[in-house]
């Protein structure tokens, strides 16, 4: 995959690009990036990317000109409506479609990622009408500026490239099924908790059933901690028809149990363990 992102401040970016497990990518050949500085085709001897907003209003918009010549350096030409183009030009935007993990899917499937960041108000419509397929927001929030925006969508999606980082870690996660079926798509359960050593830190002691060996045990303690987390948290999450009726019957369970399971207990898996759990 090759990542290009078009932004007035590109050293926001860089150090990302630069780092960890996306360093790591990079380097191993999975995918590629182009950090593009628009003000890089402004004409004029300001290098000039902004005007006030025609018929009025508060701030500052970034002119067609240096972003449209900034697309088509990257290789982006205007979509005539014909598909011509395989790539995905996204312009992050909190007026745009709400960002989610099956769009994270859907992009990290692409050839080519072409994301553009606007500063100050936006962009002129006439870019986005001209190059853009995607609009996308990253949640109900408002950010200054599009280039963080871009990062999370990137982190999302890079991610998910074959080989970034191992599969076993993308099906355990949030957002994953929890029930060891793909990453993407509903209905997805919060992770449950997670524990490293020491298993006995200060007197919080790791929840027994975690180290006893019993995978099936561990299985099922963890499908319910997700579901009980998911509850409290993303009840939304789980009202999706078609719930498994296993799931439904957990969840029916949690529910009856009453309020002595507070989620910070120093031993949260106490209660799941005794000889009337029935799971
Ligand atoms: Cl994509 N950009 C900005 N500036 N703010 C946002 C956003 C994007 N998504 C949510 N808030």
């Amino acid at each position: 995959m090759k990542i290009a992102v078009l932004s007035l401040f590109p050293e926001i970016l860089r150090g990302f690009f630069e780092t960890s497990i996306m360093a790591r990518a990079v380097e191993r050949g999975l995918l590629s990036y182009e950090l593009v500085n628009v003000r890089d085709y402004a004409t004029d001897k300001h290098r000039k990317c902004d005007d006030e907003v025609f018929g009025g209003g508060a701030g500052m918009l970034m002119q067609p000109g240096p972003l449209s010549r900034a697309l088509e350096a990257a290789g982006v030409r205007a979509s005539g409506g014909n598909g011509s183009e395989a790539k995905r030009i996204i312009y992050v935007t909190p007026s745009g479609r709400l960002f989610n993990q099956a769009m994270a899917a859907d992009f990290s499937r692409e050839e080519e990622l072409v994301l553009v960041c606007g500063r100050y108000e936006g962009v002129d419509q006439r870019v986005i009408d001209r190059y853009v397929t995607d609009e996308v927001s990253i949640g109900d929030y408002v950010l200054s500026s599009g280039e963080i925006a871009a990062l999370v969508l990137v982190d999302a999606v890079y991610r998910l490239v074959p080989g970034v980082i191992s599969g076993e870690s993308l099906l355990e996660e949030s957002f994953s099924t929890g029930r060891g079926e793909a990453v993407v798509d509903g209905p997805a359960l919060l992770e449950y908790p997670q524990y490293t050593r020491p298993a006995n830190y200060d007197n919080l002691r790791v929840p027994e059933v975690l180290t006893s060996g019993h995978h099936a045990n561990i299985a099922r303690w963890r499908l319910r901690e997700s579901l009980k987390k998911t509850l409290a948290y993303r009840p939304e999450l789980l009202a999706a028809e078609g719930l498994p009726t296993e799931l439904r019957r957990i969840i029916r369970e949690i529910m009856t149990e009453g309020g002595d399971d507070e989620p910070h207990t120093e031993n949260p898996g106490a209660a799941d363990e005794g000889p009337g759990d029935r799971l």
